[in-house]
């Protein structure tokens, strides 16, 4: 059974309210929350002045990604934002134990992502640390992407590394997940499925988690 995070980047911002108890009336488990800077991606998005008024709506643990250079600038704000779970980009850490530790004495549950052609080896020292692993399946910074096919390869090794040290660490995947493509994408070895256009773009938003529940 696939952990869903449906991508609030996707939401109709006229209607976050709406969207938020859509989610909360789902069966969703988590509510992706994608910060973008214009340095580290080459888009903006929003930050956690907007998270504060989701919070007051959300029933979810909120799962923040932040896209974003010198992460560390900003993670005690986003944990008085509400942040449950913070992820920061390897690319954008070169001293990413550091920025862990900081996440975790802070209280939040902290993760770190990875871009398409950053290998899956680069997480090996780092990965006993963490909660979560964001694999990119698209290179960030838009919602609506094509998935990129060896992001499989990628699941695969790194669901490897995983059991083989015994770790609970989970396998997020991010970017251009469908209906057509969540089973493929879950045999490969992955545990959580974030999806903007494909929840928040359906006729029945709900429904669509509940089938990428059920992979
Ligand atoms: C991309 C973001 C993703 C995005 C996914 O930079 O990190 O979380 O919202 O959107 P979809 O599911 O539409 O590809
Ligand atoms: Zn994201």
């Amino acid at each position: 059974m696939a952990i869903v995070a449906p991508s609030l980047l996707a939401a109709n911002f006229l209607k976050l309210e709406e969207e938020c108890k859509m989610v909360n009336e789902s069966e969703a488990d988590w509510l992706h929350f994608d910060v973008m800077d214009g340095r580290f991606v080459p888009n903006i998005s929003f930050g956690p002045m907007v998270l504060e008024f989701v919070k007051k709506v959300i029933k979810r643990p909120v799962d923040v990604h932040l896209m974003i250079v010198e992460p560390e600038k900003f993670a005690e704000e986003f944990k008085k934002a509400g942040a449950d779970f913070l992820t920061v980009h390897i690319e954008a850490c070169p001293n990413l134990h550091y920025n862990i530790t900081q996440i975790k004495s802070l209280g939040m549950k902290a993760g770190v992502s990875f871009n398409p052609h950053t290998p899956v080896s680069d997480l090996s020292e780092i990965l006993h640390e963490l909660h979560h692993v964001c694999m990119m399946s698209v290179n960030p910074g838009y919602g609506g992407q094509k998935f990129i096919p060896h992001t499989l390869e990628k699941i695969k090794q790194l669901r490897k590394m995983i059991d083989d040290r015994g770790l609970k660490t989970l396998i997020q995947i991010d970017g251009g997940v469908t209906l057509e493509n969540a089973s493929s994408i879950m045999e490969a070895g992955a545990h959580v499925l974030v999806a903007g256009n494909t929840v928040f773009r359906a006729t029945d938003p709900r429904e669509v988690i509940k089938k990428l529940k059920s992979y």
